[in-house]
Formats: C-alpha cells, sequence, structure tokens
C-alpha cells in the first residue's frame, strides 16, 4: 500500500469504508485474546517440566543438604554454571529468590535505607533523579514511581541509549543517581547495545559518586533469529576504575518457569559485601532445593544454551507471523515504523503521533488485549502516544495471526481518522 498521507481526503474516505467494514467484521468474530504482557507460551514451558520429576538427591557435591538452612549467597554448582553463562566470576554473584525484579527492588530499597560506601541514603535526599531509556520496561519505572523518585526519558537509539544525552546529564546534576538499562534484546525494542554504548556507560563522569546502573540482562541468552555478543558492563567498569558503578541482574523467568525460576544479582566485590551484609538481615537463604532442581535439570552451561535453542525454535514462527503481517498489511503506508529484533520477547511499533491509544481501544473493543498504550514510557506516559509494544509469545500461532490481522486493521482505523483530521 502506498503512503497514505499524500492521499486525497475522497480516496481516505473511501479507504476508510473499506477499513471500517473490516473491522467490524472481526468485532462479529468475538475474539478474546490477551497480549498485554510477555508471558512464555505453556507449550513453552513444557519445555522445562522434566526438572518437576521427582528429586533423589537433595545434596551439593560438598555434601550440604539443600533442603536445610544455609548459604544465603546459593549453592556453588548454580553459581558456577550461571557465572559460566555469563562469563561472571562465581564469587561475583549472589543466586536470588524466584524473581530478579525483586532483587532490583531490594537494591533500590538498600540504597534508599543505607546509601552506598558511605554515601547519604538516597531516601535522606531532597530530590532523587533516574534516567530511563524508553521505551523501557514498565515494572522499572513502576519501581521509582513508587519511592518518588524523579524520571527522567531518555531516548533510545539503534545502538542502546542515546550517549550524549546520558553522558551530558549525568555529568552535570549530581541529582541522578543512576540509570536502567535492559543490556540486550532490550524490552520493547530488542536493540543491543553497542561496544561503544557499553564502554561509554563505564567510563562517562558522573555528578553523584554513587550513581547506579541497574543492568537488567533479562534477555542475555534469549536469541530467536540470531545470537548478540554484548560487552560484560562488570568487566568494562572495572577496566575503567568504576568498578561499583553496576548492579547485574539475570534470571530463568523466561528460561524455566516464570515466577518460579532463579535470579541473580552480580556486582563488583566491594558491592557484594555490603549487599551480603544487608541481605544477610533479610533472610537465611533463598531457595535451594530450586536452585539445585535447575543444577540438576540443566548439568552445564551448555546445557541451558541448549535448552534457549529449543525455545528459539518454539518462539521463531510467532515472531516471523508478527513481522511478516505488519509487513504486507502495512508497509509503505507510513501508518508504522518498526524494529526487527534478533531476540527477546518484543516487537516495538511506532504510530503515528496520537495514534497508540486509540490503536489500543480499537482492538479491546473487538476483543484483543494489548499492553496499554504508554507503558513502554515512564508515568505511562509516552509524550507522542505512538509507541505500542506487541507480545507475540503466550497465544498460539493461529490466535496471534488473528490478533496481527486485526491488529492492521486497527492501525489503519486510528491513522486514517488521524490523517483525515489535517484534510
Ligand atoms: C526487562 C525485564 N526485566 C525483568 C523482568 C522480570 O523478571 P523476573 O521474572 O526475574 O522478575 C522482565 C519480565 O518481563 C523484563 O522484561
Amino acid at each position: 500500500m502506498s503512503e497514505l498521507a499524500a492521499r486525497t481526503k475522497e480516496e481516505l474516505l473511501a479507504l476508510q469504508k473499506e477499513v471500517e467494514a473490516e473491522y467490524k467484521g472481526y468485532q462479529e468474530m468475538n475474539l478474546a485474546l490477551d497480549m498485554s504482557r510477555g508471558k512464555p507460551a505453556p507449550s513453552q514451558i513444557d519445555h522445562a517440566n522434566a526438572m518437576l520429576k521427582e528429586m533423589k538427591d537433595f545434596h551439593t557435591k560438598s555434601g550440604l543438604d539443600v533442603r536445610n538452612y544455609g548459604l544465603l549467597d546459593g549453592i556453588p554448582e548454580l553459581k558456577e554454571l550461571l557465572g559460566e553463562l555469563l562469563e561472571i566470576s562465581p564469587d561475583q554473584l549472589i543466586i536470588g529468590g524466584n524473581a530478579s525484579l525483586n532483587l532490583m527492588f531490594d537494591a533500590m530499597m538498600r540504597l534508599y535505607v543505607f546509601g552506598t560506601m558511605g554515601e547519604k541514603p538516597w531516601g535522606q535526599l531532597e530530590h532523587v533523579k533516574f534516567l530511563c531509556p524508553s521505551p523501557g520496561y514498565d515494572r522499572h519505572f513502576t519501581i521509582c514511581e513508587t519511592l518518588g523518585m524523579e524520571m527522567i526519558i531518555v531516548p533510545m537509539t539503534e545502538n542502546g541509549p542515546d550517549m550524549d544525552i546520558v553522558e551530558k546529564l549525568a555529568a552535570e546534576d549530581e541529582a541522578i543517581k543512576g540509570m536502567w538499562c535492559i543490556p540486550k534484546y532490550s524490552n520493547p525494542e530488542g536493540v543491543c547495545y553497542s561496544d561503544e554504548t557499553v564502554k561509554r556507560l563505564a567510563n562517562m563522569k558522573t555528578a553523584a559518586p554513587d550513581f547506579k546502573i541497574f543492568w537488567d540482562n533479562a534477555y542475555g541468552v534469549h536469541p530467536v533469529f540470531e545470537d548478540i555478543k554484548v560487552l560484560n558492563i562488570l568487566d568494562e567498569c572495572k577496566k575503567a576504575g568504576t568498578d561499583n558503578r553496576p548492579y547485574y541482574f539475570f534470571s530463568t523467568s523466561k528460561i524455566t518457569f516464570p515466577g518460579a525460576g532463579v535470579s541473580l544479582v552480580a556486582a563488583s566485590p566491594e558491592n557484594i559485601g555490603e549487599i551480603k551484609k544487608i541481605m544477610g538481615a533479610q533472610t537465611i537463604g533463598y531457595d535451594k532445593i530450586n536452585q539445585l532442581r535447575h543444577v540438576q535439570f540443566f548439568k552445564d552451561a551448555q546445557g541451558l544454551r541448549e535448552h534457549m535453542q529449543v525455545l528459539a525454535g518454539c518462539m521463531r514462527s510467532k515472531f516471523e507471523i508478527v513481522l511478516d503481517t505488519l509487513e504486507k498489511e502495512l508497509a509503505g503506508t507510513g501508518l508504522i515504523s518498526w524494529k526487527s529484533p534478533k531476540g527477546g520477547y518484543f516487537v516495538s511499533v511506532d504510530l503515528l503521533d496520537g495514534c497508540a491509544k486509540e490503536t489500543v481501544r480499537l482492538a479491546k473493543e473487538a476483543g484483543v488485549i494489548l499492553t496499554g498504550a504508554g507503558a513502554t514510557y515512564p508515568y505511562k506516559n509516552d509524550p507522542k502516544d505512538s509507541n505500542l509494544r506487541i507480545a507475540p509469545t503466550y497465544p498460539t500461532e493461529e490466535e496471534l495471526q488473528q490478533a496481527m490481522n486485526l491488529f492492521c486493521v486497527c492501525v489503519k482505523k486510528a491513522g486514517i481518522a488521524k490523517l483525515l483530521e489535517s484534510k
């Protein structure tokens, strides 16, 4: 289809009628599909079911009984496995509970209540600001909002956050205490940070001495089409002499069971010492039975990588449905642009300004729930009302195709109405 903005008012009105009829057709189908969250499909999760079979051995190599208390920072076998997977020294990581988001929230709370390396606790400061590369992950923004931080939007580029802006803001304002990063197959755009971006993050000057990078590598081993190598922020910060700047997070939520996997936080030895001291007051230790189950299931890092290949095989066709349908129905219309991710969980699209909320509303009225418009921005407020996140993994291929067909009709309906406003 050709660029719709170039059409006359009459041509657009004629097209609007066609699209309206298509939309009505979908409304009559009584669809009930939920594409709002990035959840794996049950068929994908099934691949980890063998982990739930009866455990025969409850002991670590060193003879520790995982059914009993002990080991605040996790069993050595899992630390080794995940350390090898992520190229992090096992003594620089702590295995957490079922959710990395919990570790991120706790990290933020420690900074608020205790501060770090002798700096004033953030909770005692008049103003705390955080850089939020956007579009980004809504739950990161909810943590900031819950603690009353001021969130500052930083635009994303194809190489990661716009580093000219990050460097300028971080250097000039000591109230800016840190930033969120999703370095690989970012949520929602699938962006992988370039080597230059990672190096600049490690080397940049920050006005706040306790500036923290929350490095949420949630999709670190989640290729769908191509495995991309992203530099390790811990190594780059060590080289730059900013060892204490990053907290690195990871989990197996999208590897084994969402909400029932294992998570980790990794950091400099000094940071790990600080974290353990406070964490030791919070818990005697996380769920070591689940940790051992993960080790027994994967055996080693290579086993986990192979498992991810199986999952990529489950997801590839779904991503293709999304990308092919966008291409077939909307390429060249000028109503939408999108990025083709190499991995991760989402496809991010940008509509004409002012069309995202309307597109979500139209889809909902025809039975398809999308991630809310604005969810990818701080305060749920996308200043242009244009970005939407498509989460293709949960529905079956058939449902996804239906949902995508409807989605494209909604994009056309909202887009044509927007173009007609100025004709
Ligand atoms: C970027 C990002 N971080 C963290 C999470 C949640 O991870 P967890 O289940 O380990 O809390 C998600 C889930 O969608 C995510 O997209």
